[in-house]
């Protein structure tokens, strides 16, 4: 503010376009921790209601593609239940996460797919990617909070989004279940269930 004057607009404008990016990031680091938070307390209530889980899993997508237009991004949904009950937006966080790592631990070259089949419980969503995957001796630790694997510590996060991600499916009785390789990619698969809410009472 102090310089501004003698600066171009060009330079006043990169310059508070970083600090605009910064707060953003900020933003969304404690609304994950305050959400981590509340449901590690086991303050986290499901709202279920009935919603289409196919327009779910592609609003998700489509939000998680825009922040990386050029990535090659493949959707393929068949047959799944028209109404399912849970938590909409509780497991549309739950799936922006798991798209969002599979986006950051990756090259914006290499493709994404994200497969929903019905499963016999419900639904199964299935996201693949071909980053950096995780190595079998960080695998187990991957959903406990702050837990950050020993190749991404270079890349910017919390290690609480899968913490968040799993605490979600598991009030809804569902599972996450992460298979990976290190260098060759990682597929996380959701499954939810179609009624089941167990976590509806708020007790983990
Ligand atoms: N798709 C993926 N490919 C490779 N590693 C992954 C992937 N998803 C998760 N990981 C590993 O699991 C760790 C935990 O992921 P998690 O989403 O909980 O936290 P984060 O991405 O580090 O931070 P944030 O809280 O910002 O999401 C990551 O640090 C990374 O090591
Ligand atoms: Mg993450």
């Amino acid at each position: 503010m102090r310089r501004a004057e003698r600066m171009s607009s060009e330079d006043v404008r990169t310059r508070a376009e970083k600090i605009w990016r910064a707060s953003l990031r900020l933003d969304e680091l404690i609304e994950t921790i305050m959400s981590y938070t509340r449901a590690s307390a086991g303050g986290m209530l499901l709202n279920p209601t009935e919603f289409n889980p196919e327009s779910l899993i592609r609003r998700a997508c489509k939000e998680q593609s825009n922040h990386d237009p050029e990535r090659p991004f493949t959707i393929d949904i068949q047959k799944l239940p028209e109404i399912i009950i849970g938590d909409p937006i509780l497991l549309e966080q739950a799936l922006v996460i798991v798209l969002s790592n599979a986006i950051k631990y990756s090259d914006s070259d290499t493709p994404i797919s994200v497969r929903a089949r019905p499963s016999r419980e419900g639904v199964m969503v299935v996201v693949k990617d071909e980053g950096i995957g995780v190595s079998e001796r960080d695998l187990p630790f991957l959903m406990q909070p702050f837990f950050r694997g020993h190749n991404a510590k270079e890349i910017t996060g919390t290690g609480l989004g899968l913490s968040l991600a799993w605490h979600i499916i598991m009030l809804h009785g569902g599972s996450l279940h992460i298979a990976s390789k290190e260098g060759h990619g990682t597929t996380v698969t959701l499954t939810i269930p179609e009624k089941n809410v167990t976590g509806a009472s708020g007790v983990l």
